[in-house]
């Protein structure tokens, strides 16, 4: 486990590691009320598609267990408001939806008729979540260990290491357990502008693991490929359509075109809990636009002259054609996605048996 707990429920208080401070401090932020736990997802107190479900589900967990409601009717309405408040704090990430639906799903359940059975099961079901989700990393890393050469050069986007899971990590789960298993890596890690989740977070992860790493500016991706050699380009995701086509941090098409042109191997991590098979194509993902200060500023220091015009867009869609397999904790998905990803699915999800 690492040194540190991204999130943390301890009897009525949710505790968040404000990544937002990393890595020149590490405070923790407590939280009682769902609504503060919304705006610290879209303020990116904590981020990540899993860390930002299971915060989630701890939101719903806040209102289960501080609710002066008099019956389990009134807790049910309570839910569902809390519920629609955490659903609009960030939208990209279905992590964040998936979660919800599952804690709320779960109050739902017409066996439980009290305030206090239900209060019970929303926290079990937070935890719940909270749990498989460090299983479900460790799954994903050793399912993607034959894929790992030995002296891999991994090439890496964005921060989906503890910070961003529940533990372990994705992407950077992949790259930790190949280097657990004894294989000699050397991670390169994109920057990530502009929050820079990977100078800033990755970088933070991979120093205290001891994996040795390079940070690298976004635009040198493609240089290094022809330079250096890169094995392997590793990344997360936050939506994941039927077709395979991944909504991930701003940055991941580049970074998969230029794989592409060099014929690198580029994979995506992903939980099932990221497989939006509702949706078709990566066209319908909602792609979430911050604010243009991002972008303008470096922390305090602007960068742009006064009233630049700015677009911010914090996730691009990579087509599944430049996606060389999905790794997931249940197996690994190959073109065509629209068969391996819904093979994979229902092995997490099996249809009810009727026979
Ligand atoms: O805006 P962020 O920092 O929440 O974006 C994070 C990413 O894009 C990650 O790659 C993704 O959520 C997967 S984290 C395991």
């Amino acid at each position: 486990m690492s040194s540190f707990n991204s999130i943390e429920w301890k009897e009525g208080v949710l505790r968040l590691l404000d990544q937002r401070l990393l890595p020149h401090e590490t405070r923790y932020l407590d939280y009682t009320d769902h609504g503060e736990v919304a705006q610290a997802i879209h303020d990116m107190v904590t981020r990540g598609a899993p860390a930002i479900g299971a915060a989630a589900a701890y939101g719903l967990a806040l209102t289960a267990y501080h609710t002066q409601a008099p019956d389990a009717a009134s807790l049910c309405t309570e839910l569902a408001e809390a519920a629609e408040t955490l659903r609009k704090s960030r939208p990209t990430a279905v992590n964040l939806f998936w979660a919800i639906e599952r804690v709320m799903k779960r109050a739902a359940d017409p066996a439980l008729d009290s305030v206090q059975a239900i209060r019970e099961a929303v926290i079990a079901e937070a935890n719940a979540i909270y749990e498989e989700d460090v299983k479900t990393n460790k799954a994903i890393g050793y399912n993607a260990l034959p894929l790992v050469p030995d002296k891999a050069k991994f090439l890496h986007h964005c921060n989906t290491g503890s910070l961003a899971t529940v533990d372990y990590g994705t992407a950077l789960g992949i790259i930790r357990i190949a280097h657990e298993e004894g294989k000699q890596v050397h991670a390169y890690l994109d920057e990530t502008r502009p929050r820079l989740q990977g100078a800033r977070l990755s970088a933070w992860e991979l120093k205290q693991l001891n994996i040795p790493h390079t940070v690298i500016v976004d635009g040198a991706s493609g240089h290094l490929m022809r330079t250096v050699g890169i094995d392997l380009c590793v990344v997360g995701c936050d939506r994941v359509a039927a077709n395979g086509d991944t909504a991930n941090k701003i940055g991941t098409y580049n970074l998969a075109l230029a794989a592409h042109a060099h014929g690198v191997p580029f994979y995506v991590a992903a939980p099932t809990s990221t497989i939006d098979m509702s949706l078709k194509t990566g066209d319908e993902i909602p792609i979430e636009v911050r604010n243009p200060r991002e972008v303008t500023h470096i922390g305090d220091c602007q960068i742009t002259p006064d009233d630049t015009p700015v677009a911010n867009f914090a996730f691009d869609v990579t087509p599944a054609k430049y996606i060389t397999a999905i790794i997931t904790e249940v197996g690994i998905a190959y073109p065509p996605y629209e068969d391996s990803l819904a093979e994979l699915v229902v092995r997490v999800n099996p249809a009810p048996d009727f026979s």
